[in-house]
């Protein structure tokens, strides 16, 4: 199965993207994440977009293109993958078909502006197991510490209400139009993203699962 999942910074894309990985047993893949990790390694590409996402810009099609093409090729895409934060504008989404061969799914998942400031001020991170929590939505068992391996919780550069005014409308600007891109392709399931994390999970399985 290949999935692309879209929606607006903290939609919970990544959230969704983990749960369907272990449900479905396919490579979840978050080009974000993918540039953190290089980030985090001091890497070249990593230096060169470090200020872009900090700012809450897109990195360049080239870069984040040729960075998928080539985590694709690994074993664990065998069976299929999700694919969470691309195509993120209409270029990425016509340059992807020949990186992935046809999408089964498109799932888009809707939230209002005014809860995302919320969601993403309060989301916390494990830097060694990637789990994902929230102080007030999804807290951890013990303050600050990851429930799966004990790791201290960290918050993301770009969670500042700053950045993340610029990242939305860099989602209304750019990724949004991709909604309307693949309805016309018929392959996008709508999805109401402003209830329980279980209850958006189950109802993404229901859109893949229904004909
Ligand atoms: P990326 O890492 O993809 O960030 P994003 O799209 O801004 O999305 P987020 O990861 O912030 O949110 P999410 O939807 O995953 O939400 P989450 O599940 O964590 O990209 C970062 C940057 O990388 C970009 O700005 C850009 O610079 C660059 N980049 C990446 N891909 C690129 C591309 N293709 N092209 C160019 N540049 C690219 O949930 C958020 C919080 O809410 C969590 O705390 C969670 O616990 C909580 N939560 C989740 N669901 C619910 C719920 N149902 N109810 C209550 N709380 C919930
Ligand atoms: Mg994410």
């Amino acid at each position: 199965m290949k999935l692309v999942l879209i929606g607006c910074p903290g939609a919970g894309k990544g959230t969704q993207a983990k749960k369907l990985s272990k449900h479905y047993g396919i490579a979840h893949i978050s080009t974000g994440d993918l540039l953190r990790e290089q980030m985090k390694q001091g890497t070249e590409l990593g230096k060169k977009v470090s200020e872009i996402m900090n700012a809450g810009g897109l990195v360049s099609d080239e870069i984040v293109s040729a960075m998928l093409a080539e985590r694709i090729k690994a074993d664990d895409c065998k069976n299929g993958y999700i694919l969470d934060g691309y195509p993120r504008n209409v270029s990425q989404a016509e340059g992807l078909d020949a990186i992935t061969g046809p999408l089964d799914k498109v799932v888009c998942i809707d939230v209002d502006d005014n809860i995302i400031v919320d969601r993403m001020t309060g989301r916390r991170g494990c830097p060694k197991c990637g789990s994902m929590y929230h102080i007030k939505y999804n807290p951890p068992k013990q303050d600050g510490v990851c429930d799966a391996c004990g790791e201290a919780l960290i918050q993301r550069k770009d969670d500042n209400e700053e950045t993340v005014s610029k990242r939305i409308q860099v989602y209304l600007d750019e990724t949004k139009p991709l909604a309307d891109y693949y309805s016309k392709v018929g392959i996008i399931a709508d999805i109401d993203g402003q209830q329980s994390i279980d209850k958006v999970f189950n109802d993404i399985v229901s859109a893949l699962e229904s004909k």
